[in-house]
Parts: C-alpha cells; sequence; structure tokens
C-alpha cells in the first residue's frame, strides 16, 4: 500500500479510504495499486468493507486528468486494465462492500461506487458519468455497470450528457439507495456495516456471489448456479447454528 490509500479496521469492517484530497481524490496509478493492495490485505479479514475518500468534497473526483492528458494509446490501455482489475476486485471482493459517497464521485469515482454493493450517500455528494466532455467515455466498467444499476434510458442519458447529479437526484434514479445528512455520513454507514457483519460470513459470500452471477449468466444457468450453491451451504457451522437458533428461539451465534 502507499500514501494515497488507507486500510483501516474497527473488529471485522474495513475501511478503505482513498487519502489524495489535494487532488480530490483523483485515483492515478498509484492510488489504483494501492486499492489493490488493501482489497488483497482486507479480503479474508474483513466480513464488510467501506470506500470513502478524505477530506471534506469528494469520494473521488475520477481518473486522473492530468495524468491522462499526456498519455499515449498503450499507456491508456494498461491504465483502462489497470481500472478494470481493480474495479472487478472491488466486484468479486467475498463480503459486502458499502460506497460511503461524502462528496464528489465523478468518472473512475462513480464507477468505483457502481462496483461496490450498496451505494449510501451524504446530501452532498454529487455523482456522474462525466467523461464525455474530456472527449472520452467511461472506461472503469461504467458503460456495463451503470446501465444494469439504473437501466439503459438513464445510462444512455448519463453518459451522453455527461450530467453530474445531486443526492436527491442520485436517489430518484437509483443510482444510490439512500441519501443521510453528511455528518451522519459515517456514523450511519458504521451502523450499517456492523450489522452485516453480524451476518453469517460464507453465507454472506454465497449471496453476493449468486447475485454477481445474475448479471454473468443466462436466468437458466444462474438457477442451476443457485441450486448447487444453495445446497453447498447445508452442513456449515452457519446453516446449523441460524436453524437451530431459530428452532430453540434465541438469537444465533455465527462464527
Ligand atoms: N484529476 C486530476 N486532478 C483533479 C481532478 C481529476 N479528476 N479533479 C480535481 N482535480 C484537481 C484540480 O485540478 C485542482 O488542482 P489544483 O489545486 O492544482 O488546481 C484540485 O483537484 C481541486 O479541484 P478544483 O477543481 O479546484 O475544485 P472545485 O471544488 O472547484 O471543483 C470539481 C471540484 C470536482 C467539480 C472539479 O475539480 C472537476 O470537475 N473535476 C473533474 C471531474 C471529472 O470530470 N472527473 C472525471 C475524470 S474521468
Amino acid at each position: 500500500m502507499n500514501d494515497t490509500v488507507q486500510l483501516t479496521f474497527d473488529g471485522d469492517v474495513a475501511t478503505l479510504t482513498i487519502d489524495r484530497p489535494d487532488r480530490l481524490n483523483a485515483l492515478n496509478e498509484a492510488t489504483l495499486e494501492g486499492m489493490a493492495d488493501a482489497l488483497d490485505e482486507a479480503r479474508g479479514e474483513a466480513r464488510v468493507l467501506v470506500v470513502t475518500g478524505a477530506g471534506e468534497k469528494a469520494f473521488a473526483a475520477g481518473a486522473d486528468i492530468s495524468r491522462m492528458a499526456e498519455m499515449s494509446v498503450e499507456e491508456a490501455h494498461a491504465y483502462c486494465e489497470q481500472g478494470h482489475a481493480v474495479m472487478n476486485a472491488v466486484e468479486s471482493f467475498p463480503a459486502p462492500v458499502i460506497a460511503a459517497l461524502n462528496g464528489y464521485a465523478f468518472g473512475g469515482g462513480c464507477e468505483l461506487a457502481l462496483a461496490c454493493d450498496l451505494r449510501i450517500a451524504s446530501e452532498r455528494a454529487v455523482i456522474g458519468q462525466t467523461e464525455i466532455d474530456l472527449g472520452i467515455v467511461p472506461g472503469w466498467g461504467g458503460t456495463q455497470r451503470l446501465v444494469r444499476l439504473v437501466g439503459d434510458e438513464t445510462a444512455r442519458r448519463l453518459v451522453f450528457f455527461g450530467e453530474r447529479v445531486d443526492a436527491q437526484d442520485a436517489l430518484e434514479l437509483d443510482l444510490v439507495s439512500e441519501v443521510v445528512a453528511h455528518d451522519e455520513l459515517d456514523e450511519y454507514v458504521a451502523g450499517m456495516a456492523a450489522d452485516l457483519a453480524e451476518k453469517p460470513q460464507f453465507a454472506m459470500a454465497a449471496a453476493k456471489e449468486a447475485i454477481n452471477e445474475a448479471h454473468e449468466m443466462g436466468q437458466r444457468e444462474g438457477l442451476d448456479f443457485e441450486r448447487r450453491l444453495w445446497s453447498s451451504l447445508f452442513g456449515t457451522p452457519d446453516q446449523r447454528e441460524g436453524m437451530d437458533a431459530f428452532l430453540n428461539d434465541r438469537d444465533p451465534e455465527f462464527e
């Protein structure tokens, strides 16, 4: 990891903070590398991962424009691959990932939020796939994940106009699932993360994987996958504990 990314733990909850506030947490190669290292470190340790940005203004104001401005096609290709690898690692992280959108989330910052499982916005958040006005298009998964989250026409509108939407509009477009007061964002997300961290870890990873596969497989194939996954959970300590707790009228205590 490097000094542009921080990874902290509070019990089973890890928080990855993009820490380049003087550049509004723009994501250059070093930051992407730091994120990849942080995700590796948190994998297997964290039962929930929160992703957020340092400072008062930004979650992440996107890919680093001053860096991109001087890139050759080959360098752009490598930067795109690096961004994709990080977003894919967030998406496939084997525990829920919550984006705490504390401010601007543009371009690659929006794409990072899209790769997370849940998006909670501060009322100060402003979100958008703004690449069109830089003469490019979303390149870290935005053309694909945005369509799935908000639907085809809304995605086209956001990408074609490069619109910057405030938190309330983002909520109406289903781009985020909740909006909270700016000062309450951290506490709210911490509460959510603590609740999720108490759920059975193995079943949670299975639930996430199955839902991710709904975007990758046809329905018949997805239902086959679900059947195999579902029965594979039987005999696990969590399944035994969850059902025994219900039958004995007590709260479950998962591993
Ligand atoms: N890449 C590189 N540097 C960035 C950046 C980015 N994506 N976004 C902001 N910065 C830098 C600014 O150049 C500025 O640097 P400086 O202090 O050396 O001038 C610094 O961060 C602060 O940004 P500034 O624009 O002065 O802040 P602001 O509050 O006036 O505006 C934004 C904030 C987010 C509205 C504005 O910075 C912006 O539109 N950024 C680009 C967003 C974008 O299109 N992202 C998609 C990239 S794919």
